[in-house]
């Protein structure tokens, strides 16, 4: 299948490509577009066998449901079950990077939500995404447009580079503005469960709720025979092709490590730019300054897909924090690390 690419700039869309790519979507076919998450890959919620398109072209298992991108939150409605808290959090985050699982209407079928009679509803706050869902007149269904085993896409080259030939077409919109996935919560009544975190943090998230639980799932493995709260999580998640280890410890410990790897073994490592200085350059990604959880988040997703390009025997990165937007960063490297972490204690001490 040849692949429609729609390259536009966010900050002129340019209304004759919305149109063109919203009327696939109507038609039943695929179109990936850039959201201020990732970019997603889209097809009409309402339609099944849209749904099953999805599938398919990501090579992603059909009990793993689709979050639903709606135009503005009161459209939620339409599709689900929403309540008094829904609409305090949308009030406070949407449109933004907040997805809420909520009780499903029957206009959005089965195979949208793996058979769950629950469905996640998110409304993005990207310029593009919001005409498209607009003009599209209905509610669209969209996982990460990766393949099912690569990092979740946050720029059109990433897209085009697994999708093309896939689907009918791919807005390219350049960079996302976050780069990590959206926040999902699980509502019962006022109490919000996280199940993912993102750019909406626990802390904010508590301002509006009455409680907010980490789920485990966040942050360790899932125990065996443990029935996960969100499908995803129970999936193999993003692995490089190099082991991953996160290094945990003082900061001049770890680049003492990191400095006597670089001589040591062939390794990739993803350091913070104050270190940049002390490190050989060759294989060797700057992922931000150590403080700037923000650029980190931004840069995380281009820089394991190009850690898999520079061909390393091991790569090392550091253990994220777990506060704020620490956790959503240390969420999707621990699960890349497959839960690797090694303590690194000075030689001196002992
Ligand atoms: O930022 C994002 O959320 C991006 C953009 C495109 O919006 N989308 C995204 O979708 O990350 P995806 O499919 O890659 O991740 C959705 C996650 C999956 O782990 C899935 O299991 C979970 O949401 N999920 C979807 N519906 C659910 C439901 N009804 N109950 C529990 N978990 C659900
Ligand atoms: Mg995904």
């Amino acid at each position: 299948m040849t692949t429609k690419i729609f390259k536009i700039d966010p900050e002129r869309i340019a209304p004759q490509a919305i149109a063109e790519a919203a009327e696939i979507l109507r038609a039943g076919g695929l179109v990936a577009f850039p959201t201020e998450t990732v970019y997603g890959l889209g097809g009409d919620a309402t339609d099944a066998q849209a749904a099953q398109k999805i599938y398919a072209a990501k090579g992603r298992p059909s009990d793993n449901p689709l979050i639903i991108h709606v135009a503005s939150p009161e459209e939620a409605e339409r599709y689900a079950v929403t309540n008094e808290t829904y609409r305090r959090l949308a009030d406070a985050f949407m449109p933004g990077p907040l997805t809420v699982i909520l009780p499903k209407r029957e206009s959005i079928p089965s195979a949208v939500t793996g058979g769950l009679d629950s469905v996640a509803v998110r409304c993005p706050s990207h310029p593009i995404a919001r005409a498209l869902i607009r003009e599209a007149g209905v509610a669209i269904a969209a996982p990460s447009a990766n393949l099912s085993g690569s990092p979740s896409p946050s720029c059109g080259d990433h897209v085009i580079r697994d999708l093309s030939g896939r689907i009918d077409g791919i807005i390219d919109g350049g960079d996302c503005e976050i780069g990590l996935e959206s926040t999902i919560v699980k509502l019962d009544g006022a109490h919000a469960t996280l199940l993912r975190p993102g750019a909406i943090t626990a802390d904010a998230l508590a301002c509006v709720c009455e409680s907010v639980a980490v789920a485990p799932a966040v942050t360790e493995g899932l125990a065996q025979n443990e029935r996960p709260l969100s499908p995803g999580m129970k999936y193999k998640h993003y692995a490089p092709k190099a082991p991953l280890v996160l290094l945990e410890g003082d900061a001049d410990e770890v680049l003492s490590f990191l400095y006597r790897a670089q001589n040591a073994e062939k390794c990739t490592i993803l350091c913070y730019s104050e270190e940049t200085e002390y490190l050989r350059g060759e294989r060797l990604i700057d992922v931000g300054a150590r403080e700037d959880l923000v650029t980190q988040a931004h840069t995380l997703f281009a820089a394991l897909r190009k850690a898999d390009e520079l061909d390393g025997d091991i790569i090392y990165a550091h253990l994220p924090p777990t506060d704020g937007l620490g956790l959503a960063l240390y969420n999707r490297l621990i699960r890349a690390a497959a839960h690797t972490v090694l303590r690194v204690k000075s030689s001196l001490k002992g």
